[in-house]
C-alpha cells in the first residue's frame, strides 16, 4: 500500500454484546429456545453444500449449537479479550449495549448494567483504544418485544429514551455513536423470511417496522447530540456490491434490489447521520437470480470471497460527502485460510478509495472473537482470536498477526 494510512486512521475490530457476552434473557434467548431443535435438524439441508461442510456437521447438527447460553462469556472476560485486541495493535473497538441488561423492565434503568459497561468502555480507552458504541444491534428486551418489539405503539418513544439514557451514562468517554445494526438486515429476517424474531413474513408489517426504525434512528439521533454535545452519531448498514450480468431484465433488477437494500435507509437518514457506518461482506451478482457469482473462493458459511467489491460500494457512497467508517468487514473462515489475505486485499481497496478522495476514517473487522451466529450458532468462525467453547480459551489466529503488521506498518 503505497502511502500508507494517515496517523489518525481507526484499525479496530468489533463485536455485539448478545453475539459474545453470554447469559443474555431477551428475545433472541428465548426464539433460541424454540426453534435449536428445528434448525439442527435442518442443518444439513442449509449448509451440506459448503466447503467446510463435513468438519463443521457434527456441531451444526446439535441443538446446543444454536442456544447462545454462555457464548464466548466476554461479560467477564472483556478485559482478557481487550488486552488481546490491544496486542494485536487495535486503536478502536466497536461493542453493542444490550439493551435487555440495561433496561430489564420498562423504564427501570439497572445502574449495575450501566456501571458494567463504563468499566468495559474504561478499560477499552485504557487500552489506547477509541470506543464506537452501537445502541442497538438486534436483540431486544422481552417485554418490548411481548407487545410487540418494533411494531409496539411506542417503539420509537422506548428507543429514544435507552439512547438518551446510554448517552447521558457514557456521552463522557463515548464520541462515537451508533444508533442501530443493520436495520436491512433485521428487517427482511425478521419480517420478510421470518427466520429471526419476531418470525413474520409479512409484507404490510415490514413496512410498517422499516418505517419505525427510520424514525426511531431520527430521535435517538437527535437524543444522543442533544445530552452529548461532542458526539458524532451514525448508524451501521449492511451494502452489498450488487452486479447486473446484463440485459434489461437483470439491469431492471439490479437497480430496483440496489436502490431498495444498499440506499432506502441512507437517502432517508441522510440528513441525521454524521457518518456513515458500512458493513460490507459480499458481491452479489444478478443473473436471471440472486448471487450468481464465480464464487473462485467461499467462506464456510458459503458465501464468495470477493475483497474488491468494497471499492464499488465506497465509490457509491462519495455522493453522500460523509465520512465513512467500515463498522464490519469479515469472513467466516476456521481454518484461517483465506482471512489474512482478505484483510490484506480490503484494505489495499480501502486505501484505493482513499487515494481517490473517498473520506474514510477507520476499519473495523468483524470480529475480534469467534461468536454467535445468530440462527447458525456458533459453528462459523468468524474471529481474528478462536475461542474454544468448552473451556473459554482464546488463541490468536495467524491471520491477526498479519492484520497486526499492516497496522503496525501503517499499512
Ligand atoms: C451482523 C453481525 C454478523 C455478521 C456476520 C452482520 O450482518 O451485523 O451481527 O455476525 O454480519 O454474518
Amino acid at each position: 500500500m503505497a502511502n500508507g494510512f494517515p496517523k489518525n486512521f481507526y484499525f479496530g475490530a468489533a463485536t455485539s454484546s448478545h453475539q459474545v457476552e453470554g447469559h443474555n434473557e431477551n428475545d433472541w434467548t428465548e426464539w433460541e429456545r424454540k426453534n435449536a431443535a428445528r434448525l439442527a435438524r435442518n442443518a444439513p439441508f442449509a449448509y451440506n453444500r459448503t466447503p467446510n461442510w463435513l468438519r463443521v456437521e457434527s456441531e451444526a447438527r446439535d441443538p446446543q449449537n444454536y442456544i447462545s447460553g454462555h457464548a464466548t462469556n466476554h461479560w467477564n472476560l472483556y478485559e482478557k479479550d481487550y488486552e488481546l485486541a490491544s496486542e494485536i495493535g487495535l486503536n478502536a473497538y466497536r461493542l453493542s449495549i444490550e439493551w435487555s441488561r440495561v433496561e430489564p423492565s420498562p423504564g427501570y434503568f439497572d445502574e449495575e448494567a450501566l456501571a458494567h459497561y463504563r468499566e468495559m468502555i474504561r478499560q477499552i480507552k485504557m487500552r489506547g483504544m477509541e470506543p464506537f458504541v452501537t445502541v442497538w444491534h438486534f436483540s431486544l428486551p422481552q417485554w418490548l418485544s411481548m407487545i410487540g418489539g418494533v411494531l409496539a405503539p411506542d417503539f420509537v418513544k422506548y428507543f429514544e429514551r435507552y439512547a438518551e439514557k446510554l448517552a447521558a451514562a457514557f456521552g463522557k468517554d463515548v464520541t462515537y455513536w451508533l444508533t442501530m445494526n443493520e436495520p436491512e438486515l433485521y428487517l427482511l429476517n425478521g419480517y420478510l423470511r421470518g427466520t429471526w424474531p419476531p418470525g413474520k413474513s409479512n409484507v404490510w408489517e415490514y413496512f410498517e417496522a422499516r418505517r419505525a426504525l427510520i424514525l426511531a434512528h431520527k430521535l435517538a439521533y437527535a437524543a444522543i447530540r442533544r445530552v452529548d454535545l461532542l458526539s458524532s452519531v451514525g448508524a451501521a448498514f449492511n451494502i452489498i456490491d450488487f452486479e447486473s450480468g446484463g440485459g434489461f431484465i437483470n439491469n431492471l433488477f439490479w437497480r430496483i434490489t440496489n436502490k431498495q437494500w444498499n440506499f432506502y435507509f441512507l437517502e432517508n437518514l441522510k440528513t441525521n447521520l454524521d457518518f456513515i457506518g458500512l458493513n460490507y461482506y459480499f458481491r452479489n451478482r444478478i443473473n436471471y437470480g440472486l448471487n450468481n457469482n464465480p464464487n473462485q473462493k467461499v467462506s464456510d458459511m458459503g458465501t464468495e470471497i470477493y475483497p474488491p467489491g468494497i471499492r464499488v460500494v465506497l465509490e457509491r457512497l462519495r455522493k453522500y460527502n460523509l465520512p465513512i467508517y467500515i463498522t464490519e468487514n469479515g469472513v467466516a473462515d476456521r481454518d484461517d485460510t483465506y482471512r489474512a489475505s482478505f484483510i490484506r486485499e480490503t484494505l489495499e481497496a480501502v486505501k484505493d478509495a482513499m487515494d481517490a478522495g473517498i473520506d474514510i476514517r477507520g476499519y473495523f473487522y468483524w470480529s475480534l472473537l469467534d461468536n454467535f451466529e445468530w440462527d447458525k450458532g456458533f459453528w462459523p468462525r468468524f474471529g481474528l482470536v478462536s475461542v474454544d467453547y468448552k473451556t473459554m480459551a482464546r488463541r490468536v489466529r495467524p491471520s491477526a498477526e498479519t492484520y497486526k503488521s499492516i497496522i503496525r506498518s501503517n499499512g
